[in-house]
């Protein structure tokens, strides 16, 4: 019994009635960076997804045995690979939705910023080829610093003539993800109603949870406000701890970006009830990027919800104004970089 009450069971039965029907939706979804540690469980749960027909594998090497793997499960979309810088633009072409995580991880004692220097080359190589051949396409950013990465997609869409604020996003649901899950569990709530919205960017004090906008409505002693917002901020550094070495998030991090695929999809079908927070070109503050929920339509984001940021607490108020100087400077760090590579 305890089986058949299982999410995972639940989910079996209900891809059993998917597989038997044709896909919901056809859309196409490219992974770049797909044989790595976030890119093969993402690419999975993105086979379940019965609103895609069609998934592209892309990364510089392993990527034939992912597909061939994945494309054994017997749910409706069709998985092809691409390997290597001549098949990019194959990857990319009729696509909806581009997700990146290419790039390396941190390991223990590195800061995000750290990988600067090697994702962001990759970064633009692969906005370079988005730009060229699904420029319509949401473009979705796991590839860290998050900050500095989108601003680097932005100015590379930009140079190309083809940028769409409304359709860049740093992919920032894992903050999310995290904080309702620890909320949850600090406040005995059933973790289906959970929702935090988190704020600002993705990377050690500039992610800032919104506890008090937390939904349902919940109070927090201040001792447990510092303590959530603090392990949420590090909830990163506590895997990459974890691992050891091995890596960082890959599992909650393929969670979240399957759950920020399946929203945009919806939304590219018409649903008109799809919010996500996500860290997008914004005039919620006097930043040029910043993250916030937002409403996801057809087209892109539809509104950006300026009203979190209304009747915040004084907490609240001062974290907001302590991010702000190195969300800016890792903003700045990557348009200059974009722009010098110009
Ligand atoms: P990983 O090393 O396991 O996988 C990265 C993959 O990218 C590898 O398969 C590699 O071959 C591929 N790759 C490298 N250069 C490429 C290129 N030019 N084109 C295509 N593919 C390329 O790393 P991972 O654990 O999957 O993490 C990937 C990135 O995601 C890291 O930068 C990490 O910091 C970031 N990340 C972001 C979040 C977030 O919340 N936004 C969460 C977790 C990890
Ligand atoms: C995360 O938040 O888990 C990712 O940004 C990976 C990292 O380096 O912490």
């Amino acid at each position: 019994a305890a089986l058949r009450e299982s999410f995972v069971w639940k989910a079996h039965k209900q891809n059993q009635r998917v597989v038997n029907l044709q896909p919901q939706a056809s859309f196409k979804v490219a992974i770049l960076g797909a044989a790595g540690g976030i890119g093969q469980p993402l690419a999975l749960l993105v086979k379940m997804s019965p609103l895609v027909s069609v998934l592209h594998l892309y990364d510089i090497a392993n990527v034939k045995g992912v597909a061939a793997d994945l494309s054994h499960c017997n749910t409706p979309s069709q998985v092809l690979d691409f390997t290597g810088n001549s098949e990019l633009a194959d990857s990319l072409k009729g696509v909806d939705v581009v997700v990146i995580p290419a790039g390396v991880p941190r390991k223990p004692g590195m800061t995000r910023d750290d990988l600067f220097n090697i994702n962001a080359s990759i970064v633009k190589t692969l906005i370079e080829a988005v730009a060229d051949n699904c420029p319509d396409a949401f473009i979705h950013i796991i590839s860290n610093p998050v900050n500095s990465t989108v601003p680097i997609a932005a100015e590379v869409l930009r140079q190309k003539g083809v940028y769409d604020p409304k359709k860049l996003f740093g992919v920032t649901t894992l903050d999310v993800v995290r904080a309702n899950t620890f909320v949850a569990q600090k406040k005995n709530l059933k973790l289906i109603d959970v929702d935090v919205p988190v704020i600002g960017g993705h990377a050690g004090i500039t992610i800032l949870p919104l506890l008090s906008k937390t939904k349902p409505s919940v109070s927090f002693t201040e001792e447990e406000v510092q303590e959530l917002t603090v392990r949420i901020q590090n909830a990163g550094t506590e895997v990459v701890e974890a691992k050891a070495g091995a890596g960082s998030a890959t599992l909650s991090m393929a969670y979240a970006a399957a759950r920020f695929v399946e929203s945009s999809l919806r939304a590219l079908d018409g649903d008109g009830d799809v919010y996500e927070c996500a860290y997008v070109q914004s005039e919620l503050t006097e930043l040029p990027y910043f993250a916030s929920r937002i409403k996801l339509g057809r087209k892109g984001l539809e509104a950006i919800i300026s009203s979190d940021l209304q009747g915040l607490t004084e907490y609240e108020e001062k974290a907001l104004e302590a991010l702000k100087p190195e969300l800016k400077s890792s903003i700045e760090k990557g348009v200059a970089f974009a722009q010098k590579q110009a």
